[in-house]
């Protein structure tokens, strides 16, 4: 077995609803700890899932995608070459990591954000250099992180907007450093959380025809609703893209993420339903927080950092009340994802009482 991978510790996956109501003895509970969407995908994806002819199991699904590749192209104004599909954004930060990094290389990530980039890469055998994002807004600190670029660095990852704490970058603070970044440094951007920026300029997936060294990830499983079909993408130019679908296995997405993927992208009229419910509870959590003096980093996404003191103690708190939420990522602030309006209200009366 390889040395630095030998204390690694399994993923801290959900526990199951029915787990967490039988210990608590609870009739309901709201899941805001992996911000999935309360709103779930829109109705014409199972509609095509359902409608999917049951002949297709014996036979090996299309290798290519090509109805989502063709979607996603179209949606996202990007080359339909240019399209890696993965089983979640998850599997294409494997394969890149894997087919990136070397032993002895290194990465360079903020701190904190989603913990995968640092795992991939050690299982890799390479570093991962930890840069603090600005203490006072949550910002990327883009100075710090340029400096710390060597000659081992092979890739720079940014969540954008960052996860966990929900800060937004402009798309022209990622293309000046990304101007200054060696070629041979690949920057990834992970824009899983980009449908719920309500600002402009949230995205550089124009700008991968213009950089071979930039790569941007998406996710179908946030807004669109769909974390258990598990479908995600990369957008990135040549030789990268050929090489990553080389390293890929072939048949990684079945029929029913294909077909349900597409009808997802196809129906921007129930997205946009739900960034605009998602932004609306947004605004009324952070006026909450504020008007409460709880310190927050401003969130761009359908999750919120708060900084709540003794995360164990309030964590448990809100289990206790329903509100399952993301309390083992730091000792002192807590990630929660938006819920319905219903569950808002009621975790923000929760929170008052846990905070006191
Ligand atoms: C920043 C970020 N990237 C990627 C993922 C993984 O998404 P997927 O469900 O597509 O694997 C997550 C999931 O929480 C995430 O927060």
């Amino acid at each position: 077995m390889k040395e630095s991978i030998k204390n690694m510790k399994a993923y801290q996956a959900e526990l199951p609803a029915e787990v967490v109501k039988a210990k608590y003895g609870l009739s309901h509970l709201a899941r805001l700890s992996a911000n999935e969407s309360v709103y779930g995908p829109s109705p014409k994806v199972a509609k095509a899932i359902k409608a999917t002819a049951d002949d297709i199991l014996g036979y090996y699904p299309d290798g290519q995608a090509t109805t989502l590749r063709e979607a996603v192209a179209k949606h996202d104004q990007v080359d339909p070459e240019s399209l890696v599909f993965g089983v979640g954004a998850d599997e294409l930060i494997q394969l890149l990591t894997r087919t990136v990094l070397t032993p002895g290389s290194n990465i360079i990530v903020p701190d904190p954000t989603f913990g995968e980039y640092a795992m991939h890469a050690q299982i890799e055998q390479a570093d991962a250099k930890k840069i603090p994002v600005k203490p006072t807004t949550g910002q990327i600190d883009f100075e710090a992180m340029f400096s710390a670029v060597d000659d081992n660095t092979a890739m720079v990852w940014l969540a954008n907007p960052n996860n966990p704490t929900g800060v937004f970058e402009k798309r022209a603070a990622i293309l000046a450093f990304l101007e200054k970044l060696p070629k041979t440094v690949t920057l990834v951007v992970d824009e899983a959380y980009y449908d719920f920026v309500a600002q402009p300029d949230a995205t550089v997936a124009q700008d991968v025809k213009h950089y071979s060294n930039l790569v941007v990830l998406r996710t179908l499983s946030k807004a669109y609703g769909l974390a258990n079909l598990r479908v995600g993408y990369g957008i990135m130019q040549e030789p990268l893209y050929g090489v990553m679908q080389a390293v890929r296995l072939p048949y990684n997405l079945n029929t029913y993420q294909i077909v349900g993927g597409t009808a997802a992208i196809e129906d921007q009229a129930y997205l946009s339903q739900v960034v605009a419910k998602t932004q609306a509870e947004r605004k009324l959590f952070q006026t909450f927080l504020r008007d409460n003096n709880l310190n927050f980093y401003e969130s761009e996404t359908n999750f919120i950092w708060v900084k709540v003191g003794d995360t164990k103690k309030v964590g448990e708190y809100l289990l206790s009340q329903g509100y399952q939420v993301n309390d083992h990522l730091n000792s002192e602030w807590i990630r929660i994802a938006l819920g319905t309006a219903e569950d808002n209200a009621g975790m923000r009366a929760a929170i008052l009482t846990s905070t006191k």
